[in-house]
């Protein structure tokens, strides 16, 4: 089963040689260059390898194991490939672009895929192809219409520099662990997922995306990210700086959850967030004080954790609930409380609390802070005023109906959150359907 790469590049050389070989001299002519085509075989490949342009799409359905397109160089159609357990070697030396789908799924078999000259494609979707280790993209497409890549076993992509794409999402890839794309428009959403753990991302030309969700990454660096048009969300991930330099305005939420690692959160240019803010769950945060400038919070605010501090300093709107809840006793809520107050928080649940006195003394026993007792009396004394609103926390409010324009308005709460859902629950559906 373990072919060396070298012997079927050979393999691969020679049956190209060969049909080229036959096939100019039989096919000078053009016809049969317009047409749909099912491949049971390298012979029905060789019948249309004159053809420099297939008018038509491409499927293999047979029994093959190595295949070579030679000679075409578009097919202004599909390629398809679809559970075929025979396959392991698909090879297309002149192929610059695909006009439709370049559709490979559940080839159990594949081991070679190589597109040296490919450039353009419609969507690109490599599904279940769990033998696959190295893609050969040599000449690195640049234009794509959206890009899945799901269970295979390639271990860095890279390649795809797209200046605009619509949806691109990379998910359980066993082994992959270096992701650097040169995308700069995302125009549906960038999910990178539950590929190899500490997997490292990078979209240094990113500017735009409309959303963009991580799960399982170590770093994710997006320099030139400035705008988000829908929500952006970072959920179980093991990176331990978040950094978004140029972010300045998010169209819908923005969260932070379950991010073990995390030590350190900066997004010092955004301003506004067009739905919700959540930070919750991030064990080692003990700040949450990168959000320098953010006036306005149109969903609800959330921040759970181990944080001694929590705040935005430029606050002066939030529609939805505010729930701030720390288990760090030295967390003092009176900003949070004058906010309330001031009617600066619209939504009509709001809670913050700190650690309760009682169990603060073990609690900055093993975070080694030392002026316990008496920080944990004051903060336990203002979380008992600012306390539980009929226990309306903002999750619950995310469900509640929306209310036209008024500062009972708390709808949009989470919905990012259930946006982030819906990713993992898209992936999973995605690799259900096979
Ligand atoms: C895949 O092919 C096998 C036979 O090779 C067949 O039994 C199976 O139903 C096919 N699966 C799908 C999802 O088409
Ligand atoms: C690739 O995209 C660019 C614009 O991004 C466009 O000008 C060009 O025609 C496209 N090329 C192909 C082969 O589709
Ligand atoms: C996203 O925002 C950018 C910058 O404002 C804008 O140019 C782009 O058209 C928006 N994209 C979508 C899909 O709304
Ligand atoms: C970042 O964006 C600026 C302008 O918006 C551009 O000049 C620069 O080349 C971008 N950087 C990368 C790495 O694409
Ligand atoms: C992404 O954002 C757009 C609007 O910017 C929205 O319509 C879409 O539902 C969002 N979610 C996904 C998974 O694309
Ligand atoms: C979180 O990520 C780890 C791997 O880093 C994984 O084992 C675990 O299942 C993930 N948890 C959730 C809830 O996704
Ligand atoms: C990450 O954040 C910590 C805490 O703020 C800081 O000490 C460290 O230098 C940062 N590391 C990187 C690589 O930015
Ligand atoms: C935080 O973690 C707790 C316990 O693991 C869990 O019950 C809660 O749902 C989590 N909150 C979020 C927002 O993920
Ligand atoms: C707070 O810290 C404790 C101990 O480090 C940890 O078990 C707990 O999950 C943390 N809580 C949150 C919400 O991060
Ligand atoms: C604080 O600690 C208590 C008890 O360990 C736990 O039930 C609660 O979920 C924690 N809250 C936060 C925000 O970590
Ligand atoms: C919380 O902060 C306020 C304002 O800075 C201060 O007056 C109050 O004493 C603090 N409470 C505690 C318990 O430190």
């Amino acid at each position: 089963m373990q072919f060396s790469h070298a012997l079927l590049a050979a393999l691969v050389a020679l049956a190209s040689a060969q049909s080229s070989a036959t096939t100019s001299a039989s096919s000078s002519q053009q016809s049969g260059c317009s047409q749909d085509i099912k491949v049971q075989s390298q012979s029905d490949l060789d019948k249309i390898a004159g053809c420099k342009k297939l008018d038509g799409s491409i499927e293999i359905t047979g029994e093959a194991g190595v295949l070579s397109i030679d000679g075409i160089e578009e097919i202004t159609g599909s390629l398809k490939a679809n559970n075929l357990s025979t396959l392991n070697s698909l090879t297309a030396p002149k192929l610059t672009s695909v006009g439709k789908d370049l559709d490979l799924q559940v080839l159990n078999g594949l081991s070679t895929l190589s597109f040296p000259a490919l450039q353009a494609v419609g969507n690109l979707k490599w599904i279940t192809l769990p033998n696959l280790d190295v893609m050969q993209l040599n000449q690195g497409v640049n234009n794509a219409t959206s890009v899945v890549i799901s269970d295979t076993s390639i271990k860095e992509l890279m390649g795809i520099n797209v200046v605009d794409v619509g949806e691109v999402n990379i998910n359980n890839n066993r082994y992959l662990k270096q992701i650097a794309l040169g995308l700069q428009h995302v125009t549906e959403s960038l999910q990178i997922s539950d590929n190899a753990p500490g997997l490292e991302a990078q979209f240094d030309s990113l500017q735009w995306a409309a959303n963009i969700s991580f799960r399982g990454v170590s770093k994710a660096d997006m320099p030139n990210l400035t705008y988000v048009n829908n929500s952006i969300g970072y959920v179980n991930n093991t990176i331990k700086n978040i950094s978004l330099p140029q972010l300045t305005k998010v169209g819908g939420g923005i969260f932070f959850v379950s991010n073990s690692e995390l030590t350190d959160l900066k997004v010092p240019e955004l301003e506004e967030i067009g739905g919700g803010l959540q930070v919750a769950n991030n064990t080692k945060l003990r700040k949450v004080d990168g959000f320098p400038k953010v006036k306005s919070v149109a969903g609800a605010i959330e921040m759970l954790g181990n944080f001694s501090e929590a705040t935005l300093p430029k606050l002066n709107q939030v529609k939805g609930g505010v729930d701030v809840e720390s288990n760090d006793s030295g967390f003092n809520c009176s900003s949070w409380n004058d906010a309330h107050s001031n009617g600066d928080i619209q939504g009509d649940s709001y809670q913050c609390s700190a650690k309760e006195s009682q169990t603060s003394v073990a609690l900055s026993a093993t975070s080694g802070s030392g002026s316990a007792s008496s920080s944990a009396t004051g903060s336990a004394g203002s979380s008992g005023s600012a306390g539980t609103s009929a226990g309306s926390s903002a999750q619950a409010s995310g469900s509640s109906a929306k209310k036209d324009g008024d500062k009972k308005n708390s709808a949009n709460t989470l919905r990012g959150a259930e946006i982030v859902a819906g990713f993992g629950a898209g992936a999973a559906i995605l690799i259900h359907l096979l």
